[in-house]
């Protein structure tokens, strides 16, 4: 009943009033800048068209109390247009209006009317937050850790044996059925904020803290996201991508993933010099000794559309200047230059151009 009403009363708002305010509202500048997609096709980050469903609950909320204030503004604005015209002073009038001092029935009014408004919002609200802030998994979910760091974003898939970075993929089904994504928050740093505003509500993701956050997708589709909680420098280049797969579609990317990286003898120069330099302490490669775990893994590097979590797309161009000095793409990163040759840069970057 709740959500046939609330859906109503959305799309009355939707056709008369609200369009131009979402223009304004859906369009941050942080948010417009920092995803790299291609333009025309870019995924917004709008809370106003959700693909999940705690996102379809938050926004139904959002509309029930936006319709209830937008209800009190509009009868408080008339009463008070009302009396300004009909009880305004006219030109020879000189007495004074009847001063009213204590009524009980008005009182009663003004305080009871409020408080039943403000305890019909605190109800829906908490059923809201109820419904979508779940300590356990659902049934079935698909189980992921999120891990923040300065500045970008580790995904480790206990279930199947693999840690990608920044770009988040999901299924939409398993066994043909709608699944939830169980997201478990951590920080290795500093507090962040997990917010992909389509798929869900905003999370905190905090050192030493584990927070959850659930998902459940109800269309394939590319979502981004923000970190949403200011964490230093490089706050802004935080970009959160999330793919919604058709089963077939993650299973085959999981399948992918879960190889150890190609070793290809064409670029035996670059991975005998990566190997050999401090890269390896930071970097994972699985099928390599390198299996550091404070920089993104980058086992299928090439498997991903963005490199500095969002800052550019991952061009041979980009991540020639990437290797060459981290430091020009994202200023204050975590990743020093390592001060190679032109020679080492090129040979490195064709390794890496190899990682698919
Ligand atoms: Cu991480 Cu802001």
């Amino acid at each position: 009943m709740h959500r046939r009403g609330t859906a109503a009363i959305r799309n009355a708002l939707t056709r008369c009033m609200l369009p131009a305010i979402l223009a304004a509202l859906t369009t941050t500048d942080a948010l417009a800048t920092a995803p790299v997609c291609d333009s025309g096709t870019a995924p917004s980050p709008t809370m106003f068209a959700p693909r999940s469903v705690p996102a379809e609950l938050i926004l139904d909320l959002s509309w029930l109390v936006w319709a209830i204030c937008a209800g009190i503004f509009l009868i408080m604005e008339a009463l008070i247009i009302w009396c300004i015209v009909k009880y305004r002073r006219s030109k020879d009038d000189r007495t004074e209006a009847p001063q009213v001092y204590g009524s009980n029935p008005i009182e009663l009014a003004w305080t009871v009317v409020p408080t039943l408004i403000v305890f019909v919002l605190f109800l829906v609200s908490a059923r809201t937050i109820f419904e979508i802030d779940k300590s356990t998994p659902p049934e079935g979910s698909l189980e992921i850790t999120v891990v923040g760091h300065q500045w970008w974003w580790e995904f480790d898939y206990p279930e199947y044996g693999f840690i990608t970075a920044n770009e988040l993929h999901v299924p939409l089904t398993r066994n043909g059925e709608r699944v939830s994504i169980y997201l478990t928050l951590e920080s290795n740093d500093v507090i962040h904020s997990f917010w992909v505003p389509q798929l869900g509500g905003k999370k905190d993701v905090v050192p030493n803290h584990i927070n959850h956050l659930w998902l459940e997708p109800t269309m394939p589709g590319t979502y981004v996201g923000q970190c949403a909680e200011y964490c230093g420098t490089q706050h802004a280049n935080m970009l959160i991508t999330v793919v919604v797969h058709p089963e077939e579609d993650f299973e085959a990317w999981v399948a992918h993933q879960q190889k150890d990286a190609v070793h290809d003898m064409s670029v035996a120069t670059g991975r005998d010099l990566f190997l050999r330099t401090a890269c390896i302490n930071c970097h994972t490669i699985r099928g390599t000794v390198a299996n550091g775990s404070f920089a993104p893994d980058l086992t299928h590097l090439m498997s991903r559309s963005v490199i500095g979590a969002g800052v550019a797309r991952n061009t041979p161009a980009n991540l020639h200047s990437w290797v060459d000095d981290p430091q020009i793409l994202k200023p204050g990163c975590r990743m020093p230059s390592m001060k190679l040759d032109q020679n080492g840069v090129d040979e490195i970057v064709k390794y890496l151009l190899t990682l698919k």
